[in-house]
């Protein structure tokens, strides 16, 4: 009897699977289901993306649909195509769709009339262009301020994580130089630094649990964590106590207000505030990182970067007299940020898809793209790891953005044919991201500059090889390295000088 049961129900099940079955159509991507039903490929996409895409493209060339836990993903990794899908208007690829997901999933927040255009526009007026220049000193006097502060003020050796050590600074005076400083204390810097010291220790915690919120994984134990964290972080952002901070930059203030506008209850503000912490800060940092580690592996980069550096301290007094247009034009620094975020920074570019949809590659096919799906690119496995464009692209290259002539170079091909968007740390279109100027300019450069001027710095273990990606983090920007590279430092008895 109960043979028969369970015979009829697995007959049902299969019958219904059969029904529910997606079949190709005419024209559509290559379909690739996997073999678990529903579930499809998302075990294998969530451990190792850029493995499993590297792998598909193989199989399936540069356009192909996966299932992922239900949904149909279609995945381009033809570098010729991204044109068409970031410049698509939003009611066709629509962008904001999947960011409210990971928005709510990640960091609680809902918040009424979401427009990611809004806030993007008011990022690009506020840390680009004009603002630049002063957010550069605010961040400078930062840097110096906390690179100066307890033990990292001792002319002895130190040590730390590298990482830490880099994703604490970086985000400690970025947070300060957006969200502002304590206004009763302004000539005593100490509770700033007790308070970003603070954000960042509690932060750290948080974001090591971010991928699995993202992807809704998080144990029973993890969940508690989480969200105790986020008690302590909401509370820490307090939207009310960072109205009465001094020195907050235009940015903050034009959102806060935007925030009010739209009638944003207060703890649902605080929650914003984690959100953009993590937006604004969350890729510096491990930037910085892997741009310091491919230095300290490959003296001839140091080096260059060095020699550049001294040139440009011959013409001023110091580095706080650098103006911006000089930080700009540091080639040989650029060509060294280029090619780590090259090997380092791998977020998807994601849109929903809203309407059947021709898509057309460069070499003349045409596919349909069908309603209701995910469009998903993925430029870390190309351009950025091609090696028609790129050869050799695993291996660091401080000057393969550079010309003969010490030029920055901006001509690369693939199958005869210049390639527009060699390398896309940055995303690009309509949704590129508007902090990369600061984040560049201000940022990176700054600490790395203020780094080898004041201080003498060395691997603990110099034969140690180069960390492995934390492979959980494909897709979400900045990869982060699945162990922290011990090192030590201690400050130059005549810092400021070379
Ligand atoms: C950060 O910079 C701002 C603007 O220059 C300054 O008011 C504040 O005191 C600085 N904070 C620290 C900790 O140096
Ligand atoms: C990590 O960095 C923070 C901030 O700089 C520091 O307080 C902490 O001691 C470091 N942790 C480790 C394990 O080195
Ligand atoms: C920071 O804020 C204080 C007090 O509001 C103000 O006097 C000072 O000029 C500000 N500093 C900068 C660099 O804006």
């Amino acid at each position: 009897m109960s043979v028969v049961i369970l015979v009829s129900i697995l007959l049902t099940v299969l019958v219904w699977a059969a029904f529910l079955q997606r079949n190709r159509r005419k024209n559509e991507p290559p379909l690739d289901r996997g073999f678990i039903p529903w579930l499809g490929h998302a075990l294998e996409f969530g451990r190792d993306a850029a493995a499993f895409l590297t792998r598909m493209k193989a199989k399936h060339g540069d356009v192909f649909t996966v299932q992922v836990a239900g949904r149909f993903v279609t995945v381009l990794l033809d570098p010729f195509s991204y044109d068409h899908v970031v410049w698509e208007s939003s009611n066709k690829l629509d962008f904001g769709k999947y960011a409210k997901i990971l928005m709510e999933r990640m960091f609680d927040v809902t918040l009424p009339d979401f427009d990611p255009a809004v806030e993007k526009a008011m990022l690009r007026s506020h840390l680009q262009n004009q603002n630049l220049p002063s957010l550069t000193r605010t961040m400078f006097r930062n840097l110096s301020t906390i690179l100066n502060d307890g033990s990292m003020s001792a002319t002895t050796w130190q040590e730390d994580g590298l990482f830490n050590f880099t994703y604490g600074v970086m985000l400690r005076a970025g947070y300060l130089t957006l969200f502002g400083s304590e206004s009763v204390q302004l000539s005593a810097p100490g509770r700033d630094l007790q308070h970003s010291l603070h954000v960042y220790r509690e932060f750290r915690k948080f974001d090591q649990l971010l991928m699995k919120s993202a992807r809704g994984i998080l144990s029973a134990a993890e969940k508690k964590e989480a969200a105790l964290l986020k008690e302590n972080l909401w509370q820490l952002l307090d939207a009310n106590t960072l109205r009465r901070r001094a020195n907050r930059s235009s940015w903050l203030e034009a959102y806060q207000h935007h925030l009010e506008e739209l009638k944003v209850p207060r703890d649902m503000q605080s929650r914003a505030m984690l959100l953009q912490l993590w937006a604004t800060q969350g890729n510096a940092g491990p930037a910085a990182f892997w741009l310091l580690l491919f230095l300290l592996k490959h003296p001839e980069a140091m080096a260059a970067i060095e020699g550049e550096l001294k040139m440009m301290l011959q013409k001023v007094k110091g580095l706080e007299e650098i103006g911006q247009s000089e930080l700009e034009s540091a080639t040989i620094f650029n060509s060294v940020l280029e090619e780590s975020l090259r090997l380092t920074a791998a977020p998807f570019i994601t849109r929903e898809v809203l309407t059947d949809l021709p898509l057309r590659l460069v070499d003349g096919t045409e596919y349909l793209l069908r309603r209701g799906d995910r469009l998903c690119l993925f430029p870390y496995v190309s351009p950025q790891m091609d090696q028609e464009i790129h050869p050799e692209p695993q291996v660091f290259r401080y000057n393969r953005f550079l010309n003969a002539d010490g030029t920055e170079k901006r001509e690369f091909y693939k199958k005869g044919r210049r390639v527009k968007h060699f390398t896309m740390p940055w995303g690009a279109g309509a949704n590129v991201c508007m902090g990369r100027f600061h984040a560049i300019t201000s940022s990176i450069k700054l600490f790395v500059w203020l780094l080898i001027l004041n201080f003498e710095f060395e691997l603990k273990n110099p034969a140690e090889g180069i960390p492995d990606f934390d492979r959980s983090r494909y897709g979400f920007g900045v990869l982060q390295p699945d162990g922290d590279v011990q090192f030590r430092y201690r400050r130059r008895s005549h810092p400021g000088r070379l």
